[in-house]
């Protein structure tokens, strides 16, 4: 899978962590920043993130901020994009299988690293049912 990155000052420190992850199980990682840790504005980077999951077709994106809240709502304002923030396994399973989520958005001041790979895997694991779900989602737009 190819994903692009992107945080804002509150999700960097983990953002290397997602990477190599992601990478260490094969999957292509675009990191759209931001490059230290100084002060920037969450929608700014989910902008950014989000514009490229829709020109890129059939990529996927991950966006961090200090509870994911911002980022996510933020993400969202884009067309085309289901930008979902997950807390745990459970709920990045749910994001793919039933909303189609093609941007898994989390808060690294609510979650830890087992719970950041365990959504991570979880997330690239699933795919979405369709079937019902799938006109639900068409909806959404
Ligand atoms: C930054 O302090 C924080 O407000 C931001 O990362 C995010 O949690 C907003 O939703």
């Amino acid at each position: 899978m190819r994903f692009y990155i992107a945080t804002d000052h509150a999700g960097y420190n983990v953002k290397d962590f997602v990477k190599e992850y992601l990478e260490n199980k094969s999957h292509e990682v675009i990191d759209l920043g931001p490059y230290s840790n100084d002060r920037v504005d969450y929608p700014d980077f989910a902008k950014k993130c989000a514009q490229k999951v829709v020109e890129d077709n059939g990529s996927f994106g991950i966006l961090i901020c200090g509870t994911g809240i911002g980022i996510s709502v933020s993400a969202n304002k884009v067309c085309g994009i289901r930008a979902a923030l997950c807390h745990d396994s459970y709920t990045a399973t749910m994001s793919r299988a039933h909303n189609d989520a093609n941007i898994l958005c989390f808060g690294e001041r609510v979650v830890g690293k087992g719970v950041i790979e365990s959504m991570l895997d979880s997330f690239c694991d699933t795919p979405f049912e369709g079937g019902r779900h799938a006109d639900r989602v068409k909806k959404i737009e």
